[in-house]
C-alpha cells in the first residue's frame, strides 16, 4: 500500500474513532448524556485538534444527537469491517461491513464467540496493556478464502469516564484482491515464459540436428529453417502481443479524448482482413448506417476490430461468412445512446463454461489449435482491456453449433455541431 493511501486510511480510522466514542457514549456504556457530549467533544476535538489545536469544536443545540447520526453514517459508509470492543472484549459497536463479514457479531456478546483467532484476541489485551496500536492477520476459509489485515488500537475515554478505561477498536482491511492480483502476477510471468520456452527449445534443438545430423541434407534443412522461421515468428507474434498488453495497460486509466468515427475504422479492417477471409473461403462484410463517433485511441480500435474479425475467420470460418455491424442503441433508464460493434460468425461456437474466461491472458479453449493458427492467447485480452480504456463494454455470446457474437459497446460521442472533428485521415 502506498504511503499516501496509508495515511488517509489512518486519518479515516481516526475519524470513525472519534464516531465510535460517540456510538459508546449513545450505547449507554457511558454514564448519561452529559458524560456522551463531553466524549463527543473530546473524541472530535481528538481529531480536529490534530489539525490546529487552538481551534474550538462549537458545541450545537443537541450535540449528542447530530454527532451520533454523522457517526452512524460514517460508519455505515466506512467499507472495511470496523468493531469496537470494551477492555473485557465485549462488542460495543459494528459497522454493516463487519457484520456482513461476521454474521455471528452481537452487540454486548464477547467478540470471541465471531471471531477466535488468537492473535486478534490477544493482540487486544496487548493493546490494553501497551496502549500502543498493534496489527495482526485474520483470515476466513468459508464461504470463501479471504486474508484480512487487523489493526488493533486503544481508544482513551476522558477520565472520570468509565474510570478513563480504553475501547479497543479494531479496523480489518481486506488483502484479498491485493492477494489475487499479486498470484495473479505471478501467474503470468510463469505462463508468459511458458509461452516462449516453447518455441525457443524446439529452435535450439532444430539448431542442433542442423549442426549434427542433418548437416548435409539440404531438404531436411529446407524443411527444418521453415519450421525454424515459423517457430521464431511465433516469438516475434508473443513479444509483441506481451508489449501491446502492457503499453494499454499503463494507459488504461486514460481514456482517450479524440473522436474518431468507428464504421470508417470498421471499414479499413473489413479491407486489410478481406483477402485472408477469402483465402480460407470466408465471406466478411460489413453493415453500418452512416458514422458512428465515439471518442478513442484510432490504433487501438483497429486491434479490436482486428482481433474479433481474425478470430472470427480462424475458429468460425467452418461458417463461411463473418459479419461486421455497427449500431446505435439508447439506454432507456439514462437515455444515453452507444455505439455497438458486433462481429458475428456462424461457426462450430464456444461452450458456455469457457466464455467468462476468453479474456483471461493466455486462456484458450483449445491450445493446440489456437497455437496452429498463429494465436498467443492474448487476443481477447488485449481487446477487453482496449475497451475499457475506451469506457466500454465486451460481450460474448455464443453457443456450440450456434456461431459466436462478440460485442464491443462505447459510449457515443455526442458531436457538438462540428462534422470536421470525424475528418481524421483514413
Ligand atoms: N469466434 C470464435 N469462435 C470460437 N472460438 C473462439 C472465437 N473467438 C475466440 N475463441 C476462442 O477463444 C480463445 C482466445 O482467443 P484470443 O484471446 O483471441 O487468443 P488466440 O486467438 O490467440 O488463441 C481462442 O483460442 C479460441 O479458443
Ligand atoms: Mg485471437
Amino acid at each position: 500500500m502506498g504511503r499516501g493511501a496509508r495515511r488517509s486510511s489512518w486519518t479515516a480510522a481516526a475519524i470513525v474513532a472519534s464516531g465510535l466514542g460517540v456510538f459508546a457514549a449513545g450505547r449507554g456504556t457511558l454514564d448519561g448524556p452529559m458524560i456522551g457530549a463531553s466524549v463527543v467533544v473530546f473524541c472530535l476535538g481528538g481529531v480536529i485538534g490534530g489539525l490546529g489545536r487552538s481551534r474550538i469544536v462549537r458545541a450545537p443545540e443537541n450535540p449528542g444527537a447530530s454527532r451520533h447520526s454523522i457517526a452512524e453514517a460514517l460508519l455505515a459508509n466506512i467499507p472495511d469491517p470496523v468493531i469496537l470492543v470494551d477492555r473485557r472484549a465485549v462488542v460495543i459497536e459494528v459497522n454493516p461491513a463487519a457484520r456482513a463479514l461476521l454474521p455471528a457479531l452481537k452487540l454486548r456478546h464477547p467478540l470471541s464467540f465471531a471471531l477466535r483467532t488468537p492473535d486478534v484476541l490477544d493482540g487486544i489485551e496487548e493493546v490494553l496493556r501497551t496502549g500502543a496500536s498493534l496489527k495482526t492477520l485474520y483470515s476466513t476459509r468459508v464461504p470463501t478464502e479471504r486474508a484480512f489485515e487487523v489493526q488493533i488500537g486503544a481508544l482513551p475515554m476522558p477520565d472520570g469516564v468509565v474510570g478513563g478505561q480504553p475501547n479497543v477498536v479494531l479496523f480489518l482491511r481486506d488483502l484479498t484482491s491485493a492477494r489475487r492480483l499479486e498470484a495473479m502476477r505471478v501467474d503470468f510471468v510463469a505462463n508468459a515464459s511458458h509461452e516462449l520456452r516453447t518455441p525457443l527449445a524446439s529452435l535450439l534443438g532444430f539448431i542442433e540436428t542442423l549442426q549434427g545430423p542433418a548437416r548435409n541434407d539440404p531438404p531436411a534443412r529446407e524443411r527444418f529453417l521453415g519450421i525454424m522461421k515459423a517457430q521464431a515468428q511465433r516469438m516475434a507474434r508473443l513479444v509483441d502481443d506481451l508489449l501491446s498488453l502492457s503499453r494499454i495497460e499503463l494507459r488504461e486509466h486514460v481514456a482517450p479524448t479524440r473522436p474518431v468515427d468507428l464504421t470508417r475504422i470498421a471499414r479499413q479492417m473489413v479491407d486489410t482482413q478481406g483477402p485472408l477471409a477469402r483465402d480460407r473461403g470466408v465471406v466478411l462484410s460489413v453493415a453500418a448506417d452512416g458514422a458512428f463517433p465515439i471518442l478513442g485511441e484510432r490504433d487501438e480500435l483497429l486491434r479490436v476490430v482486428e482481433n474479433l474479425i481474425e478470430n472470427a475467420v480462424k475458429y468460425g470460418g467452418s461458417g463461411g461468412r463473418v459479419e461486421v455491424a455497427l449500431r446505435r442503441q439508447t439506454d432507456t433508464a439514462s437515455g444515453r445512446t452507444s455505439v455497438e460493434l458486433a462481429v458475428r460468425d456462424h461457426g462450430p461456437g464456444i461452450a458456455a463454461e469457457h466464455i467468462p474466461r476468453l479474456t483471461e491472458r493466455f486462456y484458450r479453449v483449445d491450445v493446440a489449435s489456437s497455437r496452429d493458427q498463429g494465436g498467443t492467447g492474448l487476443g481477447l485480452a488485449i481487446v477487453k482491456h482496449i475497451v475499457n480504456r475506451h469506457r466500454g463494454r465486451l460481450i460474448i455470446e455464443s453457443a456450440p453449433d450456434a456461431g459466436t457474437t462478440v460485442r464491443a459497446i462505447f459510449p457515443e460521442f455526442e458531436a457538438a455541431g462540428s462534422p470536421d472533428i470525424l475528418a481524421e485521415p483514413a
